[in-house]
């Protein structure tokens, strides 16, 4: 398939583009490179062994997307593009409404514009919020807790809406749990020009002497050792499921279109101290830490159940958190040869 991979430079996109290129779809990347490197391009491409189109453009310059889709015949777009950070959606709202609604009713615009109708878009498990009933199922309670999820809480209804109206587009949501870990060459990981604050980006500073020690934020949550729990996915197996969800509409040729949602996570929630556990022991370094207050807005436990994804896509989690743990440090570890 020809596919269009919107901010295909960015940590998931980037990971899916390897996917979807081994499976020999075309890929052109569209990325305004506001918080990734060009040199990631360059990565897809020595571990795949294939060229990808790359254009540097933003969602939201209309005249430059219509150029892009006049001169292209996209089979199908996948919509990773958009900002991500939680706090920064608190100090900087509208900022998640431009980049993250606004970008993506435009593309939808230009989409039908040209006759493309079918779309995978990376949602969040962030849209639960504080889960009402776990493990998580896409039929659980929403609960929209800052503009960031409520950005992607957005984009999930405008599509499930647009598809009512247009009836033959073929639209998958996917709800992301917590991608962590790289590619297992360790030639591309996750490489941010903004550094992020989640948990594992923190565990590689103190792995690396950047930082002393890491901060666990609290460990009187309800949970079996009081620290948060989530559901982390080895990016590969996130990546997966996007060759899976195209698989899934490719297969679908009727002329009845669907908005479908997915939560795509491996099933098993993973304590904050398991973490540093299983990180410590298959990397044999040690993870000082100290307990300190509970980080505002966090939730205390978040995992999914995976049958729906598992029935659907026929896609399921393969890799677990030892193989996480050891991939993300072997991309770490070469990025610091690199640098040294
Ligand atoms: N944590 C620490 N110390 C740190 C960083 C995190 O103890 O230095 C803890 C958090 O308190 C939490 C767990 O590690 O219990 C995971 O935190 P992350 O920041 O890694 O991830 P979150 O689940 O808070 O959020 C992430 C993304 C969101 C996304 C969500 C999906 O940042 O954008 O996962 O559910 F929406």
């Amino acid at each position: 398939m020809n596919v269009l991979v919107t901010g295909g430079t960015g940590f998931i996109g980037s990971h899916a583009t390897i996917a979807l290129l081994k499976k020999d779809h075309d890929v052109t990347i569209v990325d305004n490179l506001s918080n990734s490197k060009i040199d990631t391009l360059r990565a897809i491409e020595n571990v795949s062994l294939k060229k990808v189109r790359f254009i540097e453009l933003d969602l939201l310059d209309i005249k430059a997307l219509d150029c892009l889709f006049k001169k292209n015949k996209f089979d199908i777009v996948i919509h990773f593009a958009g900002s991500k950070s939680v706090n920064e959606s608190i100090e900087k709202p509208l900022k998640y409404y431009f980049n993250n609604v606004y970008s993506s009713i435009i593309l939808s615009q230009i989409m039908k514009k040209y006759d493309v109708k079918k779309i995978i878009f990376s949602s969040s498990a962030t849209v639960y919020g504080e889960p009402a009933d776990i493990p998580l199922k896409e039929s659980s309670k929403v609960s929209i807790l800052n503009p960031y999820a409520a950005s992607k809480y957005y984009i999930e209804n405008y599509f499930r809406e647009y598809q009512k109206q247009n009836k033959d587009w073929k639209i998958i949501l996917l709800r992301y749990f917590n991608p962590i870990g790289a590619h297992e060459s360790g030639l591309i990981g996750e490489s941010p020009k903004v550094p992020h604050n989640n948990l594992m980006p923190y565990i590689l500073k103190v792995a690396s002497k950047e930082s002393e020690y890491l901060q666990v934020f609290g460990d009187d949550y309800d949970t079996e050792d009081g620290t948060g729990v989530r559901d982390f996915i080895h990016i590969m197996d996130l990546a997966e499921a996007h060759v899976s969800s195209l698989d899934f509409i490719s297969s679908n040729q009727g002329p009845d279109g669907f908005c479908n949602i997915f939560n795509i996570g491996t099933g098993k929630g993973y304590s904050v101290l398991e973490i540093i556990e299983t990180f410590s022991k298959v990397n044999n370094i040690e993870i000082p830490y100290k307990i300190v207050d509970r980080r505002p807005g966090d939730v205390s436990q978040s995992y999914t159940d995976v049958s729906l994804a598992k029935k659907s896509l026929n896609w399921k989690a393969k890799k677990d958190l030892s193989d996480m743990c050891r991939d993300v440090w072997r991309w770490k570890s070469s990025q610091l040869k690199k640098n040294n």
